[in-house]
Formats: C-alpha cells, structure tokens, sequence
C-alpha cells in the first residue's frame, strides 16, 4: 500500500530541505514601491532600485584612463555598457584590486557619474590601504572586476523642487551622480574637505549645481570649520528645502540627521561603513536602524547604503 508524503507525514516531511534555484525576478515588492515613491526626473529614475538589478552582477571591465587629481586621489573611468545604463545616485561597485590575500575582499566605491553615450562610468577614490593602493596602480588597457551596480539608491522625485546636498571628504563622489539627475531642482550643495589641497571636483560640482559653499577644517579655502556648519546657518537663516541627502563620516551625518529633523525637512544619508562581501553575506556593514519601537541591525551594502535619516540609531 502506497501513501502520499502530504497524507502520512508531517509537512516537513513532505519537503524537509528547501530547493536551491535561480528564478526570475517577476514581480515588485511592496518595499520598492514603498521606497521610490512616485515619478522621476529621468527615465531612470521611473525603475525601482531593486528591479534593476537586486544582486549587481559581475563582469571584468576595462580601465580607461586613470587621472591623479590630487595627491593619493584618483578618477578611474571604466568602461561598462551595463554598469552605465543601470546605475542610478548612490550606488556602488565592488571592485577587487587584484588577486592575493590583503585584497581578496572586494572594496565598495561610489558611482561618481555614468557617460551612457560611451558606455563608460568615473569612480573617484582616495588611497586609504592595500587595496586603494593597488587600484591607483592600474593603468588604461589594464582590466579590474568589478560586481555592480550594487545598494539602494538616492529616493528621488519630481516634487522636490529645492535640494540641499552636503558631503565631507570621500563622501562627496556620489553626490555628483545625484546632482546631474535631479536637473530642474533648485540645488544647493554644502561641501566639507581636510584642507584646500584635498579639494577636488569643485569645478564639477560648481556646474552641476546653483550655489557651491565649501569649507575646510584649516580655512585654507572656503569657510573655516565643519561644513555642517554652513548647512545650519542656511537653515538658521530661513533658507527651506523639500529634501537634503548627505554622505561623509558618521558624525557629520550624525549632525545633519539632526539638523533636518530640527527644521522638519525629509534627509536621506548614505553611509560609508567598511565592507567585505557587499552582498549581505557576511554582517561586516552591520549598522543599527530603528524598527518600529525597536531596533535591528541593517545591512549598509544591500538596505542601504542611502537610508533615511530617521531610520539610523547614530553612534553616540
Ligand atoms: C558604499 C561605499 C562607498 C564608498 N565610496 C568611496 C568612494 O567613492 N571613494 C573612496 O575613496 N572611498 C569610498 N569608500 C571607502 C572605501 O571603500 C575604502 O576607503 C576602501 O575600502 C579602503 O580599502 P583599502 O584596502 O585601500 O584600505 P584598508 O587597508 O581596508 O583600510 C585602510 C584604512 O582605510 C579606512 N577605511 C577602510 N574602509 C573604510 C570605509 N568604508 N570608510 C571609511 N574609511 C575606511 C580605515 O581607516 C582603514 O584603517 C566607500 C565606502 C562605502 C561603504
Ligand atoms: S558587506 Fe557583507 S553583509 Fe554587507
């Protein structure tokens, strides 16, 4: 006599290891509509981030040219067909510097801005360790791997007619991405470096917006101190903005977060946490983010790294 699994045995019986598959992505889940909200500015900006590409994907691409801007700071232009056409502001990619075991883990660098035309993409990177090092070695000809477009990008929308940006240090690359999409805002963009010798990008960032405001920690350029500071005398002097998005280190995220809350005006953040594996695997980008009254731990490389402010528990 024969029986079937669902009349005999128990349910996990029936199916006691779930099956490994690769499948087709079918259908938006409430989160991506959730998260990007209505019409954008761009055709791009009309996808959901995670329809486009929820896992970047790999491919091994050749550098185009790579230019020293200032001392240990580079602009690597790569070319990408792909990485072009669908990345969106904010996103990342995962490169790997080269083989060997200091630089085995991948390491996640901003999309500066993306030249569809020639299916081509600029990442500006600082050298920090080995495998920046490594990367400020490669010369046009040579080949990197990179896995991308990854993370969650800008939240972005037409309704937003006055835009306030603010970046300190590393943290500026990805905004300049954000600047080119959003066209018919009105934007102000605060920008936050060491000293006058590591400013780079100011001519870029001077076109792509409408008013420049820079500050540095020793007064050599701009004005002298946070550039925080600059963003809280704006708001202090009535100016308004419909969003403002920040990336740098934690505690000048930390005081915008709080700045915008202050003044009631919607912020996105986007963190710079260190990586390893950049696509939710390992728990390396953990960072704390509020869950209704409680408190859970994200993933900065695959829920972030843009989060709204309000989201992140900072660092005390
Ligand atoms: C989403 C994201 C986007 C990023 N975009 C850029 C970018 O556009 N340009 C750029 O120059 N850098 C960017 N970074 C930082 C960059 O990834 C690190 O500087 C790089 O991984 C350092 O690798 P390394 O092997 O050279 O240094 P390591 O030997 O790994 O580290 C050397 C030192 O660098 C510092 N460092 C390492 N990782 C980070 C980090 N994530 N943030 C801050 N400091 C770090 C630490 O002080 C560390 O001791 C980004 C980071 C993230 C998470
Ligand atoms: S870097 Fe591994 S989980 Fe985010």
């Amino acid at each position: 006599m024969t029986n079937s699994g669902a009349q005999k045995g128990t349910p996990l019986d029936a199916q006691p290891v779930g099956r490994k598959g690769v499948y087709p992505y079918l259908k938006r889940t409430p989160l991506d509509v959730q998260f990007t909200g209505g019409k954008g500015v761009s055709p791009y900006l009309n996808r959901t981030p995670l329809d486009v590409q929820p896992v970047g994907r790999k491919g091994v691409y050749p550098v185009v040219r790579l230019d020293a801007l200032a001392p240990d700071i580079y602009l690597m232009r790569i070319a990408s067909g792909y990485i072009a056409e669908n990345a969106l502001p904010g996103q990342f990619v995962n490169i790997r510097s080269c083989e060997g075991i200091n630089t085995l883990l991948r390491r996640p660098i901003s999309i500066l801005r993306v030249d569809r035309d020639k299916g081509a993409f600029d990442i500006v990177f600082q050298v920090r360790g080995k495998g920046t090092g490594m990367l400020a070695m490669k010369k046009a000809g040579d080949t990197v791997d990179i896995i991308g477009p990854l993370g969650k990008p800008f939240f972005i929308n037409e309704s937003f007619r006055k835009i306030a940006v603010v970046g300190g240090g590393i943290g500026i690359f990805p905004l300049l991405f954000l600047l080119k999409e959003m066209q018919s805002a009105e934007k102000t963009v605060f920008l936050g470096f060491r000293n006058k010798e590591c400013i780079v990008l100011s001519d870029d960032f001077e076109k792509a917006c409408d008013s420049l405001h820079i500050a540095t920690d020793d007064g050599s350029a701009g004005r002298k101190g946070l550039v925080t500071g600059l963003l809280e005398e704006s708001l202090d002097n009535g100016q308004t903005f419909d969003i403002i998005y920040a990336c740098g280190p934690g505690p000048m995220l930390k005081k915008v977060a709080y700045l915008a809350k202050k003044h009631n005006i919607r912020c996105q953040v986007s963190l710079e946490q260190r990586m390893g594996c950049g696509i939710g695997a390992c728990l390396v980008c953990a960072c704390k983010t509020k869950q209704g009254d409680d408190w859970d731990y994200s993933h900065v490389c695959k829920d972030g790294p843009v989060f709204w402010s309000d989201q992140i528990i900072f660092d005390e």
